[in-house]
């Protein structure tokens, strides 16, 4: 970084309006946002200021090609007001990929360590304490410079948001397998966290929810056989006592909570398979009663169960378990993210 980060504070907290006790997801936003240009050929020093609008100009690229890409990560505060982040450098690692993918500038390691670490001291106050929730983070970068030329953009913005966040799903979620649309094709950018890429997945799980579900099983592009993500997370899918997952692809992202829960699972002793698990063999069995569980894995939404899915206009129910692997593995690795269990991976990284 060429020089210091500048901090420009709040004259006065909004921080007395929010109701800690009742949080909602990612519309909250606390007092500061990091602010980072890339003109003139380099990223800039980032700066510390208000959460405020940015004015951009009508040609701006991101609104005409697209070129933005995110990441979700979460801090989290122990009783002894001890600030953590989970496994961050990896966080930063994939924002990079997307960056490659986009032919966006990379950002540099220490901006966006030192960015986040400065922005996480400013707004500490900001970290919910509660069982259930934490601070969300939102870091991005999109297109900031002009032209209707389809080429990418000379200038970026790097921006790092923070919102006190609550569960992302209210309980167990119903699943639709998707037989028709696809979130991601072979060669394409599903596994870069594109916003594009969210933009293709509202219209099909519209048409999902409309028909009674919460979101929508992604199959693969090509045969719509084979089972990808369960919407915006990966998917662990238990026949018997062993927990399979997909392979990642250049179709799926490779989740942090995926690669978690599949080290604290081995680490368990629960038998776990990467490996490609098709429809059919979902659908038998649910059908001979050795489907015991499904679950959704991402920063937003942790570990989400799944109640059932719908399937070619059948719908089939998950069993009730007492001590699922889901609620298990969920506990650990959220006493492992709020230091209420040793780490034994070194993921957890103090503020
Ligand atoms: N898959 C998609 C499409 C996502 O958007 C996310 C969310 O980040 C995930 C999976 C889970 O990734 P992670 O565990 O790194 O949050
Ligand atoms: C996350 O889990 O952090 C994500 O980015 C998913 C998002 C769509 C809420």
């Amino acid at each position: 970084m060429k020089s210091k980060i500048e901090i420009q504070r709040v004259e006065k907290s909004k921080i007395d309006s929010v109701d800690f006790d009742n949080l909602p997801f990612g519309s909250v936003y606390s007092d500061h946002m990091l602010e980072c240009d890339f003109k003139n050929g380099e990223w800039q020093t980032p700066v510390i200021k208000p959460y405020s609008p940015i004015t951009l100009d009508p040609s701006a690229k991101i609104f005409h090609y697209g070129q933005s890409i995110f990441e979700g990560m979460k801090a989290y505060k122990d009783a002894d007001e001890n600030m953590m982040l989970f496994r961050p450098l990896e966080n930063c690692k994939r924002l990079n990929k997307s960056a490659e993918r986009l032919v966006i500038p990379p950002i540099p390691e220490d901006i966006f360590m030192e960015g986040l670490t400065k922005l996480l001291e400013v707004d500490s106050d900001w970290i919910p304490k509660n069982e259930g929730s934490s601070l969300y983070i939102r870091p991005f970068i999109f297109a900031s410079g002009n032209g209707f030329h389809a080429s990418p953009a000379d200038a970026y913005k790097f921006i790092i948001c923070t919102a006190p966040s609550g569960a992302y799903f209210a309980g167990k979620v119903k699943v639709l397998i998707e037989e028709k649309f696809a979130r991601a094709a072979n060669g394409g950018v599903g596994f870069a966290k594109a916003g594009g890429n969210y933009a293709a997945q509202f219209y099909p799980t519209q048409l999902a929810i409309e028909k009674g579900y919460n979101q929508v099983i992604w199959t693969d592009d090509n045969t719509h056989q084979f089972i990808e993500e369960a919407g915006a997370m990966n998917i662990f899918i238990r026949i018997n006592d062993t927990l399979i997952t997909s392979p990642t692809s250049d179709r799926i992202l490779d989740g942090i909570t995926r690669k978690s829960i599949l080290q604290i699972a081995k680490d368990a002793g629960i038998s776990t398979e990467v490996r490609k698990i098709s429809v059919g063999e979902v659908v038998e069995a649910a059908k001979n009663g050795t489907l015991k569980e499904m679950f959704g894995t991402g920063t937003a939404a942790v570990i989400s169960p799944i109640a059932g899915f719908g399937y070619q206009e059948k719908d089939y129910d998950l069993p009730e378990l007492d001590n699922p692997f889901a609620a298990q593995l969920k506990k650990q690795i959220t006493y492992i993210q709020t230091n209420k269990a040793k780490d034994f991976y070194g993921w957890r990284v103090f503020v």
